[in-house]
């Protein structure tokens, strides 16, 4: 298999055992306080990196693998330091507000470079 396809998917299934993780505590202790956490990890965690993953399986032959690789490290990199920091943000935490905004811009940016990658393997 694609071993960048298997990197993402990987990645994907690691977020998706903490998210629902995360869920079946908030329920059980009637504490959502980082439901926007939860709702990330899933989402641009689980979700997004699942699709992604496949899409690369797919057609990964037809990609910039260096374009992917800089999109997969940014993504990687910069939702870890987003979701640790937006944790410390809704837990009161005011001063980590620029790690998140900037670590925003980071996961913005890899996303932007899958966006240039998927128009370039559709060609
Ligand atoms: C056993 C698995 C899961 C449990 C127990 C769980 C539990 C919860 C709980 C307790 C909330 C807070 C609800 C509220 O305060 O209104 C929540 C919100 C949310 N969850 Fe989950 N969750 C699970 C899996 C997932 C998965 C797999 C996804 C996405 C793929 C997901 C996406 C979301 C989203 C987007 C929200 C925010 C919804 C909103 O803004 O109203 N959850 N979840
Ligand atoms: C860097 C990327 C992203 C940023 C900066 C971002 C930012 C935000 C912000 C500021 C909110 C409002 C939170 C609140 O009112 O408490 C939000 C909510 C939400 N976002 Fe995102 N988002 C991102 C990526 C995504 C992705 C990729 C998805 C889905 C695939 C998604 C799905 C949602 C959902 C379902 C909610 C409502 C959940 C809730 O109520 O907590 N977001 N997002």
């Amino acid at each position: 298999m694609n071993p960048q396809a298997m990197a993402w998917l990987k990645a994907a299934a690691v977020y998706f055992v903490i998210g629902v993780g995360m869920g079946i505590y908030m329920g059980a202790s009637h504490d959502h306080t980082l439901k926007p956490v939860h709702a990330h990890v899933n989402l641009l965690g689980w979700a997004s990196m699942a699709l992604i993953g496949f899409y690369v399986l797919h057609f990964g032959d037809r990609m910039s693998r260096r374009l992917e690789r800089i999109q997969f490290w940014l993504h990687q990199v910069g939702a870890v330091i987003l979701l640790v920091s937006l944790s410390l943000l809704v837990l009161g935490n005011t001063a980590v507000e620029p790690v998140v905004g900037v670590t925003s811009i980071v996961v913005g940016a890899s996303v932007l470079l899958f966006a240039v990658n998927v128009f370039r393997s559709l060609r």
